[in-house]
């Protein structure tokens, strides 16, 4: 990252006032020395965000976001850190030269090349060409405003892309590389309706070209693969999704792209689709950024069950437990609302299947649970699944669930599966023990005060916990360049740390007493301090353990001795 000075940084942020640049966004009223107003981080109906005028910080009691403006407008516009400092300067009227990384040169032409095509397609459909298109899609229920809205066109043989993009100075291998033309220099799509495929910012990186007559041709082409394209890593919709699901967090996964615009006629717009693949880590991953509830929408046959399976895995992974919509006889949602209607494809919506009761009800088809060799098939693909859950929680009542099922004893399954399987590990939330918390609590009123930094500096020499101890660093070392300490300048610090990051959101969600006693802060220092012997004095056991050196015995058993005896 391009480094602008810590002191440019803090001159910027303080020639701006938080209430004014929060304000901006949404209603702020003053209630004794903060500002109050509805949290645009989670679904809020009473206003959970206060802004601190004098610590130039805002913070959510509900959802726990926090930080300066810099992370405010990170967080709201969805901006790098690097453009936030760039937005809040020009408020700020403080000139800064900030380059921000350049696009590759075949990048741009792509973007350029998209752009242009996108003009000239879409120019197609409104010409005498495009009335029988029009039709397709009105029969398809496809009308004028979603054909502006997701940006529909067309491809013909009587014009040729070709030509035009030639007339606009773009070069042949840039034009080759794009995936519309060939190396014969001629247009790849022809009779199809074009579909443009967007990037994270709403960019065009790809089209799709469905046919629209009979056809002996498969009835989708995409453009190939590009650096700026890669299937499994996009997913349809999504700029226009993340709007949308800013508030609620709520969204739904289709396969395929027009089965997104099918839900969009009838006004249901938090969607999402796969390219036609199975879903992937990237793809979950992106999913996680926009939702915390997920409803997973497929195919009603057997490939979009088989779909369905497979991104429950990527959603498990990163911390999604989604919901799943089934639907009967093959159907896929376009159709489902065509032949079922409305109202019968809202109430499947809003009563969707758990994850566990869709895996449990796929594994047992085909099975007879009377049959002790089919149920001991069905048990043993079931406890594969049950392996990759993290929450204990519904990983018990998983467990109790297939217990009740089959007749097998509860503590016979979970043994099957320690055995068995080789759980992956993923980081979940820990409760947090004694030594934790006192970390939290002694870095709460480190960020308040500098004589608290000063009494960690002089009695502290270790914070047990990795993310907290770099904290601690940076307080203290931010305490020692400037002689005095300011939340919203550790956020600034910090801001290219998301580990960090979120460690500093916990501690200042800690609801502590704005006063603090010496005596409180003395027995979260003791709890530190003796976890951190505690954990000396277990390392040198196991050294003395593992040595037959009689003299090094000896020489470790004296450190023990005065390590208890705290002389050391
Ligand atoms: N797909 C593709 N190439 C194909 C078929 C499908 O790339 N020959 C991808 C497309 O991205 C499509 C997705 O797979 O959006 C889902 O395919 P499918 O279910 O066959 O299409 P539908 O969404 O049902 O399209 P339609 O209703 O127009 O038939
Ligand atoms: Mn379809």
């Amino acid at each position: 990252m391009q480094r602008i000075s810590e002191e440019k940084l803090t001159e910027i942020r303080q020639s701006v006032d938080i209430v004014d640049i929060i304000g901006n966004y949404l209603a702020l009223n003053k209630h004794g020395r903060n500002y109050f107003g509805i949290c645009p981080f989670h679904d809020d109906t009473t206003p959970s965000l206060s802004v601190s005028p004098e610590k130039q910080i805002f913070k959510c009691f509900s959802c726990g976001a926090s930080g300066n403006v810099y992370t405010f407008l990170m967080e709201y516009e969805q901006l790098t850190f690097l453009e936030s400092v760039k937005k809040i300067s020009e408020i700020a009227n403080i000139p800064i030269d900030i380059k921000f990384k350049e696009i590759p040169k075949t990048n741009q032409e792509l973007y350029n090349i998209y752009e242009t095509t996108q003009k000239f397609y879409r120019n197609n459909l409104e010409t005498k060409y495009g009335e029988k298109v029009k039709k397709y899609l009105k029969q398809r229920n496809i009308n004028e405003q979603l054909i502006q809205e997701f940006g529909i066109g067309l491809a013909l043989k009587e014009n040729q892309l070709t030509n035009f993009l030639k007339k606009k100075n773009f070069n042949n291998q840039d034009l080759l590389l794009s995936g519309l033309i060939n190396e014969k220099e001629q247009d790849i799509f022809y009779n199809r309706i074009m579909f443009p495929i967007h990037d994270q910012n709403g960019k065009i990186i790809a089209y799709s070209g469905r046919i629209y007559q009979e056809d002996t041709y498969a009835k989708y082409i995409n453009t190939k693969e590009t650096p700026i394209f890669k299937k499994g890593e996009i997913l349809y919709n999504y700029h226009r999704a993340k709007e949308i699901t800013r508030l609620d967090k709520k969204i739904i996964v289709l396969e395929g792209f027009m089965d997104v615009i099918a839900l969009a006629a009838v006004d249901i717009k938090n969607c999402v689709a796969t390219m036609g693949t199975a879903m992937t880590l990237q793809q979950a991953r992106l999913i996680k950024k926009l939702a915390n509830e997920v409803i997973l929408l497929f195919d009603g046959d057997e490939a979009g069950q088989k779909a369905t399976l497979s991104a429950i895995d990527e959603l498990l992974k990163v911390g999604i437990t989604p919901k799943i919509v089934s639907l009967e006889e093959g159907l896929d949602p376009d159709d489902y609302l065509k032949e079922k209607g409305i109202e019968k494809f809202q109430a499947k919506l809003e009563t969707p299947q758990n994850m566990l009761d869709f895996q449990l009800s796929y594994f047992k088809k085909g099975l007879n649970l009377k049959d002790e060799i089919d149920t001991a098939k069905y048990i043993k693909l079931m406890l594969n699944e049950l392996s990759k859950i993290n929450d204990k929680l519904i990983k018990e009542l998983a467990f109790k669930k297939l217990s009740d099922e089959t007749g097998v004893a509860i503590n016979f399954l979970k043994k099957q599966i320690k055995e068995k399987i080789d759980v992956p590990v993923i980081k979940k939330e820990p409760s947090l023990t004694k030594y934790e918390l006192a970390e939290r609590y002694l870095l709460y009123y480190m960020l308040k005060s500098s004589e608290i930094i000063k009494i960690y500096r002089r009695r502290i020499t270790y914070m047990p916990t990795y993310d907290y101890r770099l904290l601690a660093i940076e307080i203290s070392e931010f305490y020692e360049k400037y002689g005095r300490i300011d939340v919203a300048d550790i956020f600034t610090i910090i801001s290219d740390n998301e580990k960090l990051t979120k460690a500093l959101k916990k501690i200042l969600q800690e609801d502590l007493n704005e006063e603090y006693t010496l005596e409180q802060i003395e027995d979260y220092i003791n709890v530190i301090n003796e976890f951190n012997l505690k954990a000396e004095l277990d390392n040198l056991k196991t050294k003395l353990k593992a040595t037959d050196d009689s003299k090094e015995k000896a020489k470790i058993a004296e450190k023990i001795r005065l390590l208890k005896r705290g002389d050391e």
